[in-house]
């Protein structure tokens, strides 16, 4: 088992199959360093490859998922060394995993909190949690999807509104836009979402990732083209073993017992 510094990697659920990976820099409301970014990636690694794991969850403190990049770390930084090294890049990591992954937000998600948590595939968040991209008003601007993903998201008056202002929103407002799918009480979030992550890997984990690729399709292409991928994605169901057990399954009135092959 490998050793973090700044994040704790768990499996929980009651057949402990749901990845929970919990930000762990209290000191600094989780402010996304470059250290921790590599060991959320490595840590997705280890799940992706986990064939038990159906579902990861992304967590913070009930004070902070994340209160952005490092703005210490970044202080210094000139146009040469960030473009020269693509400066973030290797954040898209989570946004790359072929697995679900949930983000279960409390307290601060600001800037690279506020992306981090939209490179999920889906937002819990607690009454308590704070969705805003305040780039602004340090002389920058969101530099991990922000200016993207919002956007699609919650619309472009409303995501001009955030990136321009600064000014964070509320949980509330935010499962009222569609950023969160749901709210829960703070300390119930993180199990709520290892029961949603529960839900999910019950499933065949090979049909989950043909799906989650299906959906995100939308993200990605017109509507024609995401169609016909989505129909070529559901023929493809055909030729596994999961689709003919699910539906014999069904006629036999029965469970299934997919085997992800
Ligand atoms: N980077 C580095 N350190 C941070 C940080 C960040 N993003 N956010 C908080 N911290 C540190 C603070 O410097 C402070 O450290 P010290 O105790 O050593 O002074 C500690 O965390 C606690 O923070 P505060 O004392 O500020 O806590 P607070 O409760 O008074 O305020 C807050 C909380 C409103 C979230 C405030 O910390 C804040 O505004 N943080 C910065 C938010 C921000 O601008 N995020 C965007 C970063 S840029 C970015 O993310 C770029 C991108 O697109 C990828």
């Amino acid at each position: 088992v490998p050793s973090y510094q700044h994040i704790i990697v768990e499996k929980q659920g009651a057949k402990t199959n749901v990845g929970v990976i919990t930000l762990n820099r209290p000191k600094a409301l989780n402010a996304l360093c470059d250290a921790l970014m590599r060991e959320v990636s490595d840590a997705l690694d280890d799940l992706e490859k986990d064939k038990d794991v159906g579902a990861v969850i992304i967590t913070g403190s009930e004070k902070a998922f994340a209160a952005g990049a490092d703005i210490k770390e970044m202080q210094n930084n000139t146009f040469a060394h960030v473009y020269g090294g693509n400066f973030l890049n290797h954040w898209n990591r989570v946004a790359q995993c072929k697995k679900p992954v949930i983000a279960a937000v409390n307290g601060y998600a600001l800037g690279g909190g506020c992306e981090l948590a939209m490179m999920c595939d889906i937002i819990l968040a607690g009454e308590n949690a704070k969705f805003g991209q305040p780039e602004i008003a340090i002389g920058t601007i969101p530099g991990a999807g922000g200016t993207q993903r919002l956007i699609r998201s919650i619309g472009k008056s409303k995501a001009m509104e955030m990136c321009l202002t600064g000014l964070p929103i509320t949980a509330q407002e935010a499962e009222k836009l569609g950023l969160v799918s749901r709210i829960c009480a703070p300390k119930e979030l993180v199990s709520e979402a290892v029961k949603m992550g529960e839900k999910i890997a019950s499933h065949s984990k090979l049909i989950v990732a043909m799906c989650k690729e299906s959906v995100n399709q939308a993200y990605e292409t017109t509507l024609q083209e995401g169609l016909l991928f989505e129909k070529r994605t559901f023929h493809t169901t055909f030729a596994t073993d999961d689709r003919k057990e699910g539906m014999t399954a069904f006629a036999e009135k029965r469970q299934p017992n997919f085997t992800d092959s």
